[in-house]
């Protein structure tokens, strides 16, 4: 067989970014089965234009062939953190385990080698702890694990009197907790961006170095506040005395799969913490998603095995685990080229 990568340009309505999207879909299918999470080259294409990222798409074909049997996305970041790269990458369940995608990622990394990035920090997912593909993978092609995480996820609807029962109350002269739906208001903003600012460090990362990330408001609102078919909803807690946002929490729901919430990320600024902030945002934020989308029929988060408060919060609230994830980094320099 003679295999070829091909760079492609993904544009929306294209046959081509539809050809390479459904090998990421049929890879994840081979995984979950028929409920794995899909995405939309709609989505694709606005992440890739509203985040500070270059992101390049190859797929790999086979004696002329157009129909692509691996497909792959780098993505190097252009403001913060811009040694480290991201991966995503998918064999077609037809095509796995004839070297294809060990063939790609050579390829992959070579480009962000090119590109100037010194490592990738990637994840992959599975229904089971161990023996999945992915983790095989990794580990045959210099891959280390730097973490261990949980998927959990929540049948919706929870009984609203489920949400009261567990809702700590905080005291409404220290915090008030406040709602935005998809999008977030102008008052907000230099705040949440310290909150992203200390979430990009605070939350476990395992041994490897990541840099605090470069947020302020302009970043917040051209990631938050600019159109986009990714739908959200965020809680935050404001400290009466200060007036400042000290937790935030958000869920978004996707296009390309309006049955499933997505939790995004969840802070409580360290001077805040013990009070049940987290969990309080989290009740709100909940109770905002069932009434304005009825139609999601599960909320799904990522945590750190390692993170047993998070994860605790989320068993209070019903979460029930339902994969894991391993985060892989590995030092391009000194790697073998393609
Ligand atoms: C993981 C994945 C990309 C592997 O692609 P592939 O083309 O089958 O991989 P290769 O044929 O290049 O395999 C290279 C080595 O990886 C390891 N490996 C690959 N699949 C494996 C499996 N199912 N079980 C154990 N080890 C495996 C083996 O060491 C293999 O070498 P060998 O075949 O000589 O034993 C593919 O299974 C896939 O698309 N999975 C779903 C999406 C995903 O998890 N992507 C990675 C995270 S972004």
């Amino acid at each position: 067989m003679s295999l070829q990568v091909k760079e492609i340009e993904l544009a929306v309505a294209d046959p081509a970014s539809e050809a390479w999207l459904e090998v990421h879909h049929a890879a994840n299918r081979g995984v979950w089965g028929p409920a794995a999470e899909r995405t939309s080259i709609e989505e694709v294409v606005d992440v890739a234009a509203r985040r500070h990222e270059v992101r390049r798409a190859f797929v790999v074909t086979e004696d002329g062939s157009d129909l692509p049997l691996a497909a792959a996305q780098t993505i190097r970041r252009t403001r913060d953190n811009v040694g480290t790269a991201g991966l995503w990458l998918s064999v077609h369940p037809d095509h796995q385990r004839r070297g294809v995608g060990s063939a790609l990622l050579a390829h992959c990394e070579q480009v962000l080698r090119d590109d100037g990035c010194d490592g990738i920090h990637e994840h992959s997912g599975a229904p089971v702890e161990n023996g999945d593909a992915a983790t095989g993978f990794a580990l045959a092609n210099g891959y280390r694990q730097t973490l261990l995480d949980l998927r959990q996820d929540l049948p919706l609807p929870v009984d609203d009197a489920a949400l009261t029962a567990l809702d700590p109350r905080p005291d409404p002269a220290a915090y008030v907790i406040e709602t935005s739906v998809d999008g977030l208001p102008e008052e907000w903003l230099e705040d949440r961006a310290l909150l992203a600012r200390r979430m990009s460090t605070d939350a476990p990362s395992g041994d490897i170095e990541l840099d605090e990330e470069d947020w302020d408001a302009e970043r917040v609102r051209q990631v938050w506040n600019t159109p986009s078919p990714i739908w959200g909803v965020e809680s935050v807690a404001r400290h009466v005395p200060t007036g400042r946002l000290v937790a935030f929490t958000d869920i978004v729901v996707r296009p390309g799969q309006p049955d499933l919430a997505v939790q995004s990320d969840t802070l409580v600024l360290r001077e805040h913490r013990g009070q049940a902030l987290g969990l309080a945002v989290k009740l709100a934020n909940l109770r905002a998603l069932q009434r304005e989308r009825p139609d999601a029929a599960t909320v799904r988060t990522w945590n750190a095995d390692t993170n047993t408060h998070m994860v605790a919060i989320n068993e209070r609230m019903g979460f029930v685990v339902t994969g894991w994830t391993r985060e892989w980094a590995k030092d391009l320099r000194g790697a073998p080229g393609r």
